[in-house]
């Protein structure tokens, strides 16, 4: 075993995560994505380890041998394995958001304490001043991330409001920060002492947890793609420091294809990337999104849609993160069977921020096997409502909200949405007349060609397919 040898698996490694990302940009190829992905990090993992056994050969007992190495590696490696094993089986589809969240903040803890480490490695002090600008990065990316991926795990979780705080001069503050951070950093990398260290890591800290309480519920799936992407950066910024070149490898795929996917979003949700990543920088904070009255809504029953579904030759089915929580995808995949078999023309509009993951609903569709070619994105259907006799929204609330359009003072004012109201009828599926996630009144409810049916989706998807 050789060094060359733990290099080209490195290699081989980030060829697995490049054929990995390739392949989750399809559904059809999406599970052999992520098998190179497992593939990948089964190699990167092996070689990581026996590349610190070859590092630590030779080593004086007061470094430790290779045997401390690997069974403090190995121990790590058992209790990681364990919580993460534990937590994936026992979470819900839905709760993925969050765990997803929770697991970018492992990521900035790490590469803090990667940072930290360096500090007090013999060597640190006396090392090249790139280097120590490198673990200063390090730690702020890494800080930033940790405490801005907690706050995000809580509002995704419910256990913290989702709506933004807006602190008075809160730009302002972002700016202090950052300046703050530059100078310490110029500072550190010309003179180091610990307290620029213990400053600037407290600073970020605050920084994370400012920027992300200050974005609003409906921009939160730019804030997970955007603090993944920055989970990425904090490790490449800790594979620098530790010296390991598939760390930076692996960092930045993630870091660039985060920020990628940020700016897809940005542009699908029309707000502008560089306010989103800069803690909603440039608001005014003038949205309010105060309750109105929108006047009486009406109620329908499951036997009044199936029989209006029996008379429709067009259906467009919306569904939103209600689907994901009642489970109903299948039953939602049975009635579309029946309706085309009927001979009606069924297909479904999927919001770009549906649900609570990127994808989560084209992903819940495939598992209940609907047709890939029945369900289109938003931009390609939204000009066929006009054309559809009746729409089922499904779970959905702040995607099929019209507030977006019509309310400028709305806090997902200017999100383009699914213009379902401009059908014949649109019957809206839930429990109650709560709000979405974005904490907004929907007047859509209230509109007249709109019917609520109120209950789980997933009882209420089957009595209409019982009456069918
Ligand atoms: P939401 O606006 O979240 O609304 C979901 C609706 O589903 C709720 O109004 C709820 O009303 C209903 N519901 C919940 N459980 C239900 C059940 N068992 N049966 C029937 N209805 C149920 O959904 P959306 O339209 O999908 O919008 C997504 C929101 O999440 C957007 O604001 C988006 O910005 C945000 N977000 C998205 C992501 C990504 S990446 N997709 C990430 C984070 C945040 P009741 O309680 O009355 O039933």
């Amino acid at each position: 075993m050789s060094i060359t040898l733990v290099t080209g698996s490195y290699i081989f490694a980030g060829l697995c995560f490049i054929l990995a990302l390739a392949g989750l940009s399809k559904h059809e190829t999406a599970k052999r994505g992520n098998i190179f992905g497992m593939v990948g990090m089964g190699f990167a993992l092996v070689f990581t380890i026996l590349g610190t056994v070859l590092a630590t050969t030779g080593a004086t007992p007061t470094t430790g041998g290779p045997n401390w190495a690997i069974a403090a590696i190995l121990i790590a490696m058992v209790i990681g394995a364990g919580v993460g094993v534990t937590m994936a089986v026992r979470v819900e589809m839905t709760g993925m958001p969050q765990l997803i969240a929770l697991l970018h903040s492992f990521v900035g803890l790490t590469a803090v304490l990667v940072g930290w480490n360096a500090y007090f490695e013999p060597m640190a002090t006396d090392s090249a001043g790139l280097h120590r600008g490198e673990l200063f990065v390090g730690v702020f990316i890494g800080a930033v991330t940790f405490t801005g991926s907690i706050i995000a795990y809580l509002k995704l979780s419910a256990k913290m409001k989702s709506k933004p705080l807006m602190l008075p001069h809160h730009n302002a503050i972002n700016l202090g920060a950052v300046v703050v951070i530059i100078g310490l950093t110029v500072w550190f990398v010309i003179d180091p002492h610990l307290w620029q260290l213990i400053v600037m890591t407290a600073v970020s800290l605050a920084l994370g947890v400012h920027l992300v309480t200050s974005i609003g519920g409906g921009d939160m799936p730019v804030v997970v793609s955007m603090l993944n992407s920055y989970s990425g950066w904090a490790a490449a910024a800790a594979g620098f420091t530790l010296n390991n070149d598939l760390l930076i490898i692996t960092g930045a795929l993630v870091g660039s294809s985060g920020a990628y996917l940020s700016y897809i979003m940005c542009k699908a949700m029309n707000r502008s990337f560089i306010s989103v990543i800069a803690g909603g920088f440039g608001s005014d904070g003038q949205v309010t999104g105060e309750e109105k009255d929108y006047g009486e809504h009406h109620e329908t029953t499951a036997p009044e849609v199936a029989a209006m579904l029996k008379s429709a030759g067009s259906v467009i089915i919306t569904p939103g993160y209600g689907m994901a929580v009642a489970q109903a995808q299948a039953a939602v995949a049975d009635l579309t069977a029946k309706l085309r078999a009927t001979g009606v023309t069924v297909r479904f509009g999927i919001h770009p921020v549906a649900g609570r993951l990127p994808g989560h609903m084209n992903v819940l569709l495939a598992e209940a096997k609907v047709p890939y070619d029945i369900v289109l994105e938003m931009d390609e259907i939204n000009d066929d409502f006009p054309n559809t006799d009746v729409v089922l929204v499904i779970g959905a609330n702040d995607t099929v909200n019209p507030a977006a359009q019509d309310d400028p003072t709305s806090p997902i004012a200017g999100m383009p949405v699914l213009e379902v109201w401009k059908a014949g009828t649109v019957v809206v599926f839930k429990r109650s007349m709560n709000t979405g996630y974005a904490g907004v009144q929907n007047p859509l409810f209230f509109k007249d060609n709109t019917l609520m049916l109120f209950g789980d989706a997933k009882e209420r998807v089957e009595d209409i397919i019982k009456a069918l």
